[in-house]
């Protein structure tokens, strides 16, 4: 594989011990993929560091790299991790401990620490730059929305990556590696609205092409259903890579690059099949998988406004981020309480006991990716239901 100097002489040992460790995993990655070069990468997004998806092994590493002076070379931001940096939600303190230790780590070694699985709503990306993320709904979003280059990639190697600022050149960061393989197309003209029904579609979608890379052909009627669409794909497709006709920049350019792909129609009725309930009840309604931003909170809100502000008679938990906290006021946020809805910050329910912690053992979502992860990785089971009809069943039953 190429290196240039700078590369070589940071595998060599001129910048200390812990980047030539960083450096060979990269470069021997690199040659396991057949990459030709390294490419330097504008910005990291780290992802897995919940308390209760890495444990004790996990917390030490991030910790003993943050004592031996480890320090991100690129702008690095972070997923959402075990708890609620606002409110202990009941969690068990040495929980809250150990996961307070894992951002104190994060925090040493230079990690913005916005603790969200939405960054790409807060940063400026330009097409066609380079960036080393692992967190699958946001490589998928930032590919397919702006155009920019990142693979899929697990958590730790994305730690390594960010401490020299490259990664091995090799599938989507290659024009090459990006040629669509199927165009899917969408019966009807109709917009999608229904965040529920996108994320269906995301599904099948990844179900039908497998590790062929989509170009779809459908229109969105919102950016929050386009999301709702790349969660879900990402969840179930192996590189989380696609693109929208219309949406993602230079789209014409990939057509034209699809060599004999396979045409597939899909209907909104396909993508349902299969979706059977899997629960009668719920407990609470869950929305914010992703990270809800400001939009999406004030349609909860205007909703609210709709009823003529009464209090919800079911919990609705939405998880969200610091800027959206920040932009809304405490007034507000305390306002929400009052109708029974309550902001839950830098956490996810599926990396995070918190659901548990207040009693919830099924949830009301529209989110695909929930749906997928809620079961497995916490035990807490579902029923699913559609934008408003999330916010209907709330208030109503
Ligand atoms: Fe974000 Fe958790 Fe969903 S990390 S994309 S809210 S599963």
């Amino acid at each position: 594989m190429y290196l240039s100097k700078y590369e070589e002489a940071m595998l060599r040992g001129d910048y200390g011990d812990l980047i030539t460790r960083a450096m060979q995993v990269i470069v021997r990655v690199g040659d396991v993929l057949k990459a030709d070069r390294l490419i330097e990468v504008e910005t990291t997004h780290i992802a897995g560091v919940s308390y209760l998806t890495i444990g004790d092994p996990g917390l030490e590493y991030l910790e003993d790299l943050a004592k031996s002076n480890a320090r991100f070379h690129v702008f690095t931001t972070v997923n959402p991790v075990g708890i609620d940096i606002s409110s202990d939600w009941g969690i068990d303190k040495e929980f809250i401990n150990k996961q307070w230790r894992i951002i104190d780590a994060l925090r040493r070694m230079g990690a913005s620490l916005w603790l969200t699985c939405t960054p790409y709503e807060y940063l400026r990306i330009r097409p066609r730059t380079y960036h080393a993320w692992a967190e699958s709904n946001a490589v998928a979003y930032i590919n397919a929305v702006y155009d920019a280059w990142t693979e899929k990639l697990p958590g730790p190697f994305v730690v390594l990556s960010a401490l020299v600022g490259r990664v091995p050149r090799y599938g989507l960061y290659t024009l090459s590696g990006r040629a669509p393989t199927h165009i899917v197309r969408l019966e009807g003209d109709k917009a999608i609205n229904d965040p529920l029904i996108a994320g269906l579609l995301g599904r099948r979608i990844a179900e039908l092409v497998g590790d062929g890379k989509p170009y779809l052909v459908a229109k969105f009627g919102s950016n929050a259903v386009i999301k709702q669409l790349l969660a879900s794909y990402a969840t179930y497709s192996p590189h989380a890579f696609m693109v929208i006709d219309g949406v993602t920049p230079n789209h014409r350019e990939y057509l034209n690059m699809a060599d004999k792909p396979e045409v597939v129609d899909i209907s909104v009725g396909d993508a349902y099949r299969g979706t059977e309930a899997r629960a009668k009840d719920f407990d609470a309604v869950f929305l914010g998988c992703p990270h809800y931003g400001i939009e999406e909170v004030m349609s909860v809100i205007n909703y609210v406004k709709s009823r003529g502000f009464g209090r919800a008679r079911k919990p609705i938990y939405i998880a969200t981020t610091p800027f959206v906290i920040n932009a809304l006021g405490q007034d507000i946020i305390n306002r929400l309480k009052e109708f029974n809805i309550h902001l839950v910050l830098t956490t996810c329910p599926v990396v995070s006991p918190f659901l548990k912690s207040v009693g919830v053992g099924t949830v009301a979502t529209e989110s695909v990716k929930q749906m997928y992860y809620l079961p497995k990785m916490v035990g807490i089971n579902y029923i699913s239901c559609n934008g408003i009809e999330c916010l209907d069943l709330a208030f109503n039953s």
